[in-house]
């Protein structure tokens, strides 16, 4: 039997997948249509090159009917070779999870140390490939923004590194949970392959997972790669050029996407953009009149899609969050891998307003409080004091996040 009716819509504040919003669930709810027919070729002819709008890529995008962890496969075995040394960075539990997948592909990962506070050194990217004179490395990974730390890294500075040190690798760049909140350029940032996902910033259910490609990576990948069948690209791009798929593509969720980037537009991307960093401002405003700790130590790397709270020694992060969820009916994102019991993340993206975000923060403070959590009660106090700030009309700054 399923739980009794609670009243009310449950809060979803993980860091993904977000609320879908009604507009998208009805777009999902029409009839499915004949894949290999004139309707859904229109479809897709409309839709890719709407796609390569939201990753900002004058290039093709690949969408798989996979999760994100399909589309970080894809990536990798199109334009990689096997025993291929790749550079990757210990930035968080994703970045930690792509390089394992990354290993048991047969890749030699040369993974740089980090404290899971901070994100991808520009300067160690340079030193490293700089010391690679015979252009071993093959590939850098970076994760855009780590969704179990709210920690973002540079995608334009690593590019800057790379060139700096005159190497050829690759850029490979996970935005599953930055693409379509946090300011992201693929074509102009110099990225190789960027890898998505549909359940976060996207406003879509799971099921989706994308990969942009530049001509570069499409040169790798007719070169060679890994043994590869389903996650090819050539025979996708090439039944992509008639509107069509070589299997089944999941036809709804592709309605989904088509209403996503429409609404996207109507808001537009530097809204959106702005809108996620100023509710990234405003909950750490409130994290810290709490007294509690952002993880994020690095000003200008904080995330506007999650906030990763630190508990205070002692206080189980865990144990908060099945509080809350019994209490208010709202779900906070659990600590992951090293950080598990350690801290929350509170999911600020997507379909998401001012009053959402006042709301999710009272869960919080009232949890912390009902947990004895020892904190001041002024965190909802300090954020609401700049929720009243109006949202400035210009564009976001082009660096935060970034
Ligand atoms: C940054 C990042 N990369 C990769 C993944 C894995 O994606 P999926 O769970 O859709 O396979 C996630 C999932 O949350 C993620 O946040």
């Amino acid at each position: 039997m399923s739980a009794p009716h609670r009243g009310g819509r449950h809060f979803l504040q993980i860091p993904g997948p977000t609320n879908v919003p009604d507009r998208i669930l009805r777009a999902i709810a029409q009839p499915t249509i004949d894949h290999r027919g004139p309707a859904f070729a229109d479809l897709t002819r409309a839709l890719l090159p709407a796609v390569s709008r939201i990753f900002r890529t004058a290039g093709p995008v690949i969408i798989y009917p996979s999760s994100g962890t399909g589309a970080w496969e894809a990536a990798l075995v199109n334009v990689l070779a096997p025993g291929d040394r790749v550079l990757a960075f210990d930035t968080g539990y994703f970045a930690g999870l792509w390089q394992e997948l990354a290993t048991r592909l047969g890749l030699q990962v040369e993974l740089v140390p980090g404290d899971w506070r901070h994100g991808v050194e520009p300067a160690l990217v340079q030193q490293r490939l700089a010391g690679d004179r015979q252009h071993a490395v093959k590939a850098v990974m970076v994760v855009h923004n780590e969704t179990s730390t709210g920690v973002t890294s540079g995608v334009a500075e690593v590019r800057a590194a790379i060139d700096a040190a005159d190497h050829p690798a690759l850029l490979l760049v996970d935005t599953i949970s930055s693409l379509a909140s946090i300011d992201y350029r693929h074509d102009e940032w110099g990225v190789d392959v960027t890898v998505g996902g549909s359940q976060k910033g996207l406003m879509l259910p799971p099921g989706l997972g994308f990969n942009a490609v530049s001509a570069k990576a499409l040169d790798a990948a007719r070169q060679g790669g890994l043994p590869r069948s389903y996650f090819d690209w050539g025979p996708i791009l090439a039944a992509n050029r008639d509107g069509f798929y070589p299997y089944t593509p999941a036809t709804n969720l592709l309605y989904g996407l088509r209403e996503a980037i429409a609404m996207l537009e109507e808001q537009t991307l530097e809204a959106v953009f702005a809108r996620h960093q100023r509710h990234g401002h405003a909950t750490r405003a409130a994290v810290r009149a709490w007294g509690l700790e952002v993880l994020c130590q690095d000003e200008r790397r904080h995330s506007g899609v999650l906030t990763a709270v630190v508990m205070p020694e002692g206080h189980d992060a865990d144990a908060l969050r099945e509080r809350i969820l019994e209490r208010f009916d709202m779900s906070l994102g659990a600590g992951l891998g090293r950080l598990k019991g350690r801290v929350f993340r509170i999911g600020h993206l997507g379909d998401f307003n001012d009053l959402m975000l006042a709301g999710t923060l009272c869960g919080v403070e009232m949890g912390l409080a009902l947990s004895g959590v020892p904190i001041a009660r002024d965190g909802v106090a300090a954020a609401l004091a700049c929720l009243e700030t109006p949202p400035a009309s210009g564009v976001a700054s082009p660096t935060a996040g970034a």
